[in-house]
């Protein structure tokens, strides 16, 4: 078994500059990289440095591709809580990357199988995904592949959980109003990247995070895929580290 390669920051904004670290590094060697990108508070520290570092000269995203995880059913692009909005407001809209260079699910989609095959197309057409971030849920969701009896191989629909309903209500006015459906990479869609990150910071994960890496591998906590994974970084905080 295989164990990620791990680095412990102080708090989330260092935990958002280690894993810009890993950016910057992939993007000087490849500036046409199809990085993979998330939602969710954990990534923010991140995208903040992102958009510092480009500024400053760092990094030069004009040529980069972008291919997000998920995103919620039924929710337009510029929806308020869509996960496109999301990526605009936080990262798109402030750096150099070319608006037909960032793909994110349809949420809107009529036929949703013919967009989630179009969906894996449009990255194996790019050549795969160079660096996936990735969050991690307390169910131990990626993406919004959520516990199951088996790992999800590619794009698809999912039904959340009550576990992830609860969690994200906070972006919405109340729980009813949180989508029931989404669609997301699959399992596979992630395996398939050359190289992940995943970023955790909080005490509330420290549990979730024992068992993703240091439990045994079970589609129950879907995240406990990446222990078969060659080359995952791990940045957590303190707060969740579950060995201090
Ligand atoms: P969070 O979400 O960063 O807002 O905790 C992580 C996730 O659900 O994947």
């Amino acid at each position: 078994m295989l164990h990620p390669r791990i680095i412990v920051a102080k708090d989330p904004e260092a935990v958002g500059k280690a894993a810009a670290d890993q950016f910057e590094a992939v993007i000087a060697k490849k500036p046409a990289a199809v990085i993979g990108l998330a939602t969710g508070s954990t990534p923010l520290p991140l995208y903040r440095e992102l958009i510092a570092r480009e500024k400053a000269g760092k990094i030069d995203f004009t040529k980069v591709r972008s291919a997000n995880l998920d995103e919620y059913k039924g929710l337009a692009p510029d929806h308020e809580q869509s996960y496109r909005k999301f990526m605009q407001d936080n990262l798109f809209d402030h750096i150099s990357i070319k608006p037909e260079n960032t793909i994110v699910p349809l949420g809107l989609a009529e036929d949703v199988d013919a967009m989630c095959a179009a969906y894996e197309e449009k990255i194996e057409e790019w050549g795969g995904v160079d660096l996936q971030l990735l969050g991690i849920g307390h169910d131990g969701h990626i993406g919004f592949n959520e516990p199951d009896d088996h790992f999800p191989a590619m794009t698809h629909e999912v039904k959340l959980t009550e576990m992830t309903i609860e969690a994200n209500k906070r972006f919405f006015n109340s729980a009813d109003e949180v989508p029931r459906a989404a669609f997301t990479m699959g399992i596979g869609t992630i395996m398939a990247a050359r190289k992940i990150v995943m970023v955790v910071t909080g005490k509330d994960k420290r549990d979730i995070l024992k068992k993703t890496f240091w439990g045994p591998v079970d589609p129950q906590v879907p995240a406990s895929i990446l222990q078969f994974h060659p080359d995952v970084t791990l940045v957590c905080d303190e707060d969740a580290y579950p060995f201090n």
